[in-house]
C-alpha cells in the first residue's frame, strides 16, 4: 500500500471500529461491496453485523440467495442474512437483470448456499438491534432501494436512536440518471422510501452517481483482482468483467462505476470523499422526473440541510483500500 493510502488507514486506528449493517440487493457491485466490507473486517478495521436484503437489481428471492452465496465465498457462513421487502412501498418493482444478469450475479453458476437465510424479517431484525444498541453506535450502509430502511424508520422511529449514520449509495444531481434521464436506479425503484429516509432526521451521507462515476473500474483494475493469489480476487474479477462490459457498452464511460463499495469506504473513512452539507429531496410525482434528486446547492430554499452529499473521491486511495480488503479474503 502506498504511503498516501496508508495515511487514510492510520485515521481508522485512532477511531472506534464502525459496526455495519449492509442493506443490499446483490447485484454485482453489491457483491463487491459486501466482499470489501468482509475483507476490511478481516483486516480488523470494522465489524459487519448482518446483511439485510431488499428487492432491487433482481427479486428478493435472488438477492437473498446471492447474499448467502457471497457470505460463503468470504468463508463467513456464520453471518446473519435477513430477507426484507419484496417490493417498493408504492411503485411496482423494476429490476436490472439487463445489467446484473438473470440471477443478479452476472449469470454465474451459483452453489447452494451454506449460509442460512434467517427466519426473522430484515425490518424486525433492524428494529430489535437498533432499539437495544448503544445510542448512535451503528452504521447502516444502504446500497439498494431504501424500502427496508424507510419501513424500519416509519414503524419504529425510536430505533433511529441506535443509528450513528446511514451511508447511502443513491441519487444523482450533477450527473445524468442511469435508469431515466434524471434518476438513479436505487432512488427510482423506491422514490417514496428514499424520501422517507431523507426526511427522517437521522445523520445521512449520500454517495450519488456524481461521485461513484469517479470510482471507475478499468480493465487494468480488474486485472489486479484477477492476479490476486486467493479465490475471491479472481472470482470478483470474473463477475466485474461482466459488469464492466455492460457499463462500457451502455454508458461509454472510461470504465465501470463501482457504486456500492463507495458506501463501505465512506462508512470507514469519510475523508476519502469531499462532501457538502445540503438539503436534498426526491421527486415522487413528476412524470419526467420521478425518482430524481433535487439538491439545494446554494441554499435557495432555506430548508435545513439534511445530508452530507459526496462530490469527489480520492479514487487511487479508494482502489488501494478495495484491493487490500479483497486480498485479505480467502
Ligand atoms: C445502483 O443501482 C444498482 O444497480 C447498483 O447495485 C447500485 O446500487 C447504482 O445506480
Ligand atoms: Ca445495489
Amino acid at each position: 500500500m502506498t504511503a498516501h493510502a496508508q495515511r487514510y488507514l492510520d485515521y481508522c486506528h485512532n477511531r472506534r471500529k464502525p459496526q455495519l449493517i449492509i442493506d443490499t440487493d446483490p447485484g454485482q457491485d453489491d457483491a463487491a461491496a459486501i466482499l470489501m466490507a468482509l475483507g476490511l473486517e478481516e483486516m480488523g478495521l470494522l465489524e459487519v453485523l448482518a446483511l439485510t436484503t431488499v428487492a432491487g437489481n433482481v427479486s428478493l428471492h435472488n438477492t437473498s440467495k446471492n447474499a448467502c452465496v457471497i457470505a460463503d465465498w468470504a468463508g463467513r457462513s456464520d453471518l446473519g442474512v435477513y430477507g426484507g421487502a419484496e417490493k417498493p412501498l408504492i411503485k411496482t418493482l423494476i429490476t436490472a437483470q439487463h445489467v446484473h444478469g438473470h440471477n443478479g450475479l452476472g449469470g454465474m453458476q451459483l452453489h447452494k448456499p451454506k449460509t442460512p437465510l434467517k427466519v426473522l424479517h430484515a425490518v424486525a431484525y433492524m428494529v430489535d438491534l437498533l432499539t437495544h444498541a448503544e445510542p448512535y453506535s451503528i452504521t447502516i450502509c444502504a446500497v439498494g432501494p431504501l424500502t427496508n430502511i424507510a419501513q424500519m424508520l416509519s414503524l419504529a422511529p425510536e430505533a433511529a436512536r441506535g443509528i450513528k449514520e446511514i451511508v447511502i449509495m443513491g441519487g444523482s444531481y450533477f450527473h445524468p440518471g442511469n435508469v431515466t434521464p434524471m434518476a438513479e436506479f436505487n432512488f427510482y425503484v423506491d422514490p417514496h422510501a428514499a424520501q422517507v429516509v431523507l426526511q427522517a432526521g437521522v445523520p445521512l451521507r449520500v454517495l450519488p452517481l456524481d461521485v461513484t462515476h469517479q470510482a471507475l473500474l478499468t480493465r487494468e483494475r480488474i486485472q489486479t483482482l484477477a492476479d490476486m493469489g486467493n479465490d475471491n480476487g479472481p472470482r470478483l474479477a470474473t463477475l466485474l468483467d461482466h459488469y464492466e462490459r455492460h457499463e462500457q457498452a451502455s454508458l461509454h464511460a472510461g470504465g465501470a462505476p463501482l457504486h456500492d463499495p463507495c458506501a463501505i469506504a465512506c462508512a470507514l473513512i469519510p475523508e476519502l470523499f469531499e462532501q457538502k452539507r445540503v438539503h436534498a429531496a426526491v421527486e415522487t410525482q413528476g412524470q419526467l422526473t420521478m425518482g430524481a434528486c433535487v439538491v439545494d446547492w446554494w441554499g435557495k430554499s432555506k430548508a435545513i440541510a439534511n445530508v452530507n452529499w459526496a462530490t469527489a473521491v480520492d479514487d487511487e486511495a479508494f482502489f488501494e483500500l478495495f484491493n487490500a480488503a479483497i486480498a485479505a479474503l480467502p
